[in-house]
């Protein structure tokens, strides 16, 4: 399968006056063409810092990057100009964030955001540009899509202004889209309708979708595959579906537990106890040890290596569970 990124070895470092925040420590991420790809952590944990590694929006410094390998699309970013990012962001690499009201442009209507993503990139003629307008303004739901396209973004509601990111994110056709939490600021409702649009577009488009949230149950109704990531590191990777019949991390089982599901709304959902470790003093041996009700000694002393378990899954634990849940 044709690889749209390829990311090797990606350290973040942040110095601070209370000390250097490892916000990364040594990801690796792939993802190929057409793929859903989620990450998923609680706050904190280094999702967004990662995604805008990949995109180059991290200024440094303040951050200090080092990575083996960034790769988009067969090319090497780590050479690119700023020019020439800026040409792939939008064009072939878009990106979509949780707030819609700091990502649109608060004097300008919102079918004039949507047209300059066309005129820009395809250098459409306004005419032109309107038109492609109106249609992506359909195919995302809003309904009366030219009336609407005259509104300007305080005028919409969250879901909508939501939708109106996605289609300018899908305007210019990317290969890869990159969405941090995109549906965390909206009602669980709307949230579904939102995702469910962007799952239909990534598959019509036969985009590749990078997914950044901290809600396992967003990435169980759209992702292909997931990595979870707790302090900086990657600590399970595998398809979705394996990962939700059969967790390998006391971590993912954690966030699992964490989900509440309709099925069974008289069980309480358990939270994982403790927190996460400060980014500046960090744990030794397995950075989930202090919360982990499996942990040994070795756990205390070693970091445990991410390790293949299966067909497409690794999992960074010395005492990884089986299929019933039970410590292997
Ligand atoms: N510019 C910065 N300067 C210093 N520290 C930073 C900076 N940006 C991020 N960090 C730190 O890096 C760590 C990872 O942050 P990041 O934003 O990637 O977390 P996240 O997983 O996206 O969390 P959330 O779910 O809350 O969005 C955090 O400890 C954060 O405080
Ligand atoms: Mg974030």
């Amino acid at each position: 399968m044709e690889q749209v990124l390829k990311l090797r070895n990606l350290k973040v470092v942040f110095p601070t006056d209370y000390g250097l925040i490892r916000a990364v420590e040594g990801v690796d991420l792939d993802i190929f063409h057409r793929e859903c790809v989620a990450l998923v952590g609680e706050s904190g944990c280094g999702k967004s810092v990662t995604s805008q590694a990949v995109m180059r929006l991290l200024e440094s410094p303040p951050a200090l990057i080092r990575v083996d390998a960034l790769e988009f699309d067969g090319r090497d970013l780590t050479q690119c100009t700023e020019q020439e990012m800026q040409e792939i962001r939008g064009r072939d690499m878009a990106m979509i964030f949780q707030d819609a009201m700091t990502s649109l442009n608060p004097v300008m209507t919102v079918g004039r955001q949507i047209d300059e993503m066309y005129r820009r990139h395809n250098g459409d003629s306004k005419k032109e540009a309107r038109e492609k307008t109106v249609k992506a303004l359909e195919l995302i739901g809003i309904p009366e899509p030219r009336e609407r396209a005259n509104s300007f973004p305080h005028q919409l509601s969250g879901g909508m202004r939501q939708r109106v990111l996605l289609a300018m994110a899908f305007a210019c056709m990317p290969k890869l889209i990159i969405a941090d939490e995109p549906t965390t600021a909206l009602d669980v409702t709307i949230q579904a309708q939102v995702l469910k649009t962007l799952r239909g577009m990534q598959r019509g488009c036969g985009t590749s979708l990078l997914l950044v949230t901290h809600d396992l149950s967003v990435v169980a109704s759209i992702a292909d595959r997931v990595y979870v990531m707790y302090a900086g590191k990657i600590v399970e990777k595998a398809p979705v579906k394996d990962l939700f019949t059969s967790p390998h991390h006391p971590y993912t089982v954690g966030l699992m537990a964490a989900v509440p599901r309709l099925a069974d709304e008289k069980k309480q959902f358990t939270q994982i106890p403790g927190t996460v470790p400060s980014p500046v003093n960090k744990p030794s041996g397995c950075y989930f040890h202090p919360r982990c009700q499996y942990a040994t000694e070795r756990c205390r002393q070693e970091m445990p290596r991410l390790k293949p378990t299966g067909k497409d899954r690794e999992v960074r634990c010395f005492h990884p569970l089986s299929a019933g849940g039970e410590q292997q």
